[in-house]
């Protein structure tokens, strides 16, 4: 009993931290599927006790899988470091401090980004959505995941030419959950210059999940939006013959719904390497114009790499049709976090602003017919920032 009161006010003190959102409708709906039977095409395990941290300054806390789905119901952000509890940072040696590059090669970006076009992330947004859930834990997140691997095949199949083909691989990141990250890399035709000024990344995530993972989460915005911006980006270069200098990889991340598992498993695997890694710059939420509010890029500025972060703005100054606007998003916002923990340099753009940006997310109506509001052309300039970015750092080797 005392438990249970005490629980009761924890939910009601997260309820008032969280907001506008609806706690009430969370607590009636939420006892309903969360202390019931977890239903076919799901493994998950609510019972089970997850480590979880909270913020920088607080010390992670254990608490049962359905503590940490209500967690962040409630809009709490966090890593789940249970598999990560430990982790060894990337050599001090590749986090050193290199010059970002003044942006000069718009005579190369211009003609890639000229070809981007919406037709692509349309179909694929669509496809992408259509599966129930692309929750980590679920039978459809895994055929997601399966589905996003065949189309990334397809394009490379289509737009590489033989030679560019050669140097591409695409590989599952295994993860015990089920749903694998997604790593899709263009060998750089230098490797000593990959070695000595690191892999160029850009990120999204794959998975998407309901405030109660087990209803439908078409996750159009978050993170479809992202995931398709960025396969864009990779056609137009294709498109384009594009070989890099330097390695670059677009990553797809699993389970970052779950508190950043999927690229917390990647990047700790990566410092343990020590792979050297020039930048990772994550696009989580694309789509979103609000009514009557200008047409920005937003630019994250708490918990990144201030550097990085002023070179997106430039970035944005050079190839986007319209103008950044800084933003903040808190701790554990999105997967760059997993990056800046062991040590790399990362940043995040975003649709808007934070207050902004798609209210609709973690709930069945983030689809992408749900109002104007949702906007392919929005998501364009984001391919197009993606392009510079990848093409300014990590070289054009002709
Ligand atoms: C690494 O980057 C620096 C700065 O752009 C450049 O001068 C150098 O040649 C690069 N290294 C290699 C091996 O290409
Ligand atoms: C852009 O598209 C045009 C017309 O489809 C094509 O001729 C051109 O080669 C493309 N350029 C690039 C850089 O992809
Ligand atoms: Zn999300």
């Amino acid at each position: 009993m005392l438990s249970a009161i005490a629980s009761l006010l924890c939910v009601t003190l997260l309820g008032l931290q969280a907001g506008a959102l609806p706690v009430d409708d969370f607590s009636v709906t939420s006892q309903k599927f969360l202390s019931g039977e977890v239903p076919a095409g799901f493994s998950i395990n609510l019972d089970e006790e997850r480590l979880v941290q909270f913020s920088e300054d607080e010390t992670p806390v254990w608490m049962t899988e359905r503590e940490k789905i209500r967690a962040k119901a409630l809009g709490r952000k966090f890593f789940d470091i249970t598999d990560t509890p430990t982790f060894m940072p990337a050599p001090a040696s590749l986090a050193a401090l290199k010059a970002y590059p003044k942006v000069n090669k718009q005579g190369l970006v211009k003609p890639v980004i000229a070809n981007l076009t919406v037709d692509g992330m349309i179909t694929n947004l669509q496809k992408f959505t259509s599966f129930r859930t692309r929750y980590y834990r679920s039978e459809t997140g895994k055929q997601s995941q399966q589905w996003l691997v065949q189309r990334i095949g397809e394009i490379t199949e289509q737009y590489a030419s033989t030679d560019l083909a050669d140097l591409i691989t695409i590989t599952e990141f295994t993860h015990p959950w089920g749903q694998n990250s997604v790593i899709l890399r263009i060998k750089g035709a230098s490797e000593e210059a990959t070695a000595q000024n690191g892999t160029v990344l850009i990120g999204a995530h794959q998975d998407s999940a309901n405030m109660i993972p087990f209803l439908p989460a078409p996750g159009a915005d978050d993170d479809g939006s992202g995931s398709v911006t960025i396969l864009e980006a990779y056609r137009g270069l294709l498109a384009s013959n594009y070989t890099p200098v330097q390695d670059v990889e677009f990553h797809w991340y699993s389970a970052e719904e779950g508190g950043l598992l999927g690229s917390q498993a990647v990047a700790s695997t990566y410092a343990q390497r020590g792979i050297n890694i020039h930048s990772m710059i994550q696009l989580d939420m694309t789509a979103w114009v609000k009514k009557g509010t200008r047409e920005e890029i937003g630019i994250v500025t708490d918990y990144v790499d201030a550097d990085l972060t002023q070179f997106i703005r430039t970035l944005v100054d050079a190839y986007c049709s319209i103008p950044s606007v800084d933003t903040q998003c808190g701790y554990a916002c999105s997967d760059h976090a997993s990056w800046s923990k062991v040590g790399y340099r990362s940043a995040f753009a975003i649709e808007s602003t934070f207050e902004n940006s798609d209210k609709n997310v973690h709930s069945t109506n983030d689809r992408l017919d749900i109002s104007p509001e949702f906007d392919f052309n929005h998501m364009l300039e984001f391919s197009k920032l993606t392009v510079g970015y990848i093409v300014e750092t990590a070289g054009w080797a002709k």
